[in-house]
């Protein structure tokens, strides 16, 4: 879909992208057998998603070995930018030479509106590889080369009371996902904004929880309680606490409320969070949801917000910020 569109990847955008100098990308591009999309045109040349991969897979820094595998998108406050920055993680990874699965756990469907599913319609979600018995694989679909999804739609819903009839100390979620666990590099959630059995389970089965919280007045009242129910979670199911990365999201540098929540973050959440580190707000974010079209299709050179999930991403892979 993006290919018939002409959309794909400019060398710029991979350098801005992944952090590696442009000089370096065009190396690697003059030394490789890679077509422009567009034979015509001769400047912001753009590169297919496969191309894309491979010439980003060639330029990666050094990986931890120990990467998260299973990384959710969570907070019970609705709006904070959850299904925003899975989006944008998840087709990044991808577009980075990385096998993503990304899958919607909001029976809103809001994701998988991003991935260019039409939640009206009638699909596979993961309540019928739960409840339904379907394997796992029938539910997958392909959205671009290294990106796969679990979209999902209101039929979702059903899964909670469900879900609620059966031991919530069976883990359902690892259970379904096992078959496909060694295909994919990363498997990432998007949750629905409560405390519910789905989330529990796909707690249960997460390796980071990337807590995403809005820099705003009142913002983080909920963040204590937040992680308190998820200590008390954990210990009650006696799993040990996954991971937790609390990402600060729609920060305006000009407001007292944004400078506000990041001191409060920095005196009393700083084991959390990425140091100095926030997602600002900016239109493209939204705007990238709202077409289904991931940042590095059509951001501009020097994007703020491309620039914001190089960090998010470079510290998911490295644990380090720049
Ligand atoms: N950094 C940001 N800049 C601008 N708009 C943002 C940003 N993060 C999220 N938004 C917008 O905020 C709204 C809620 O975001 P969303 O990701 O749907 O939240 P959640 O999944 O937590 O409910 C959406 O309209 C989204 O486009
Ligand atoms: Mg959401």
């Amino acid at each position: 879909m993006f290919e018939s569109k002409k959309l794909g990847v400019t060398q710029k955008i991979m350098s801005d992208l992944t952090g590696v100098p442009t000089p370096t990308i065009n190396k690697i591009v003059a030394a490789g057998s890679y077509t422009p999309i567009d034979a015509n045109v001769r400047r912001n040349i753009r590169y297919t998603v496969e191309d894309t991969r491979s010439i980003i897979q060639k330029t990666l820094y050094k990986l931890r070995t120990d990467l998260p595998k299973i990384i959710t998108f969570y907070n019970f406050k609705g709006g904070v930018g959850k299904t925003t920055l899975c989006y944008q993680v998840s087709s990044h990874l991808a577009l980075m030479g990385f096998n993503v699965l990304v899958i919607d756990a909001d029976p809103q469907g809001h994701l998988s509106t991003s991935l260019g599913y039409d939640t009206e319609t009638e699909f596979l979600t993961l309540y019928d590889s739960i409840i339904g018995n379907v394997p796992v694989t029938d539910t997958i679909r392909n959205v671009y080369t290294g990106l796969d999804c679990i979209p999902s739609n209101i039929g979702l819903s059903r899964l909670e009371p469900s879900l609620s009839d059966k031991s919530h100390s069976q883990n359902f979620i690892s259970a379904c996902l096992n078959p496909v666990l060694s295909k994919y590099d990363f498997i990432i959630f998007d949750t629905n904004p409560t405390i519910s059995h789905i989330n529990r389970n796909i707690i249960m089965a997460s390796d980071l929880l990337s807590v995403v919280v809005e820099t705003q007045a009142y913002a983080l009242n909920g963040l204590k309680l937040l992680l308190g129910d998820l200590r008390s979670f954990c210990s009650e199911t006696n799993i040990s606490l996954p991971k937790i990365t609390i990402i600060p999201n729609k920060y305006e540098e000009r407001t007292a409320s944004s400078g506000e929540a990041m001191a409060v973050l920095r005196d009393h959440y700083s084991d959390y969070v990425i140091p100095n580190f926030a997602v600002r707000r900016s239109e493209e974010l939204h705007t990238s949801c709202k077409t289904a079209t991931p940042l590095a299709f059509f951001c501009r050179t020097n994007s703020i917000a491309l620039e914001d999930m190089k960090e998010v991403i470079k510290y998911l892979l490295t644990g380090k910020e720049s």
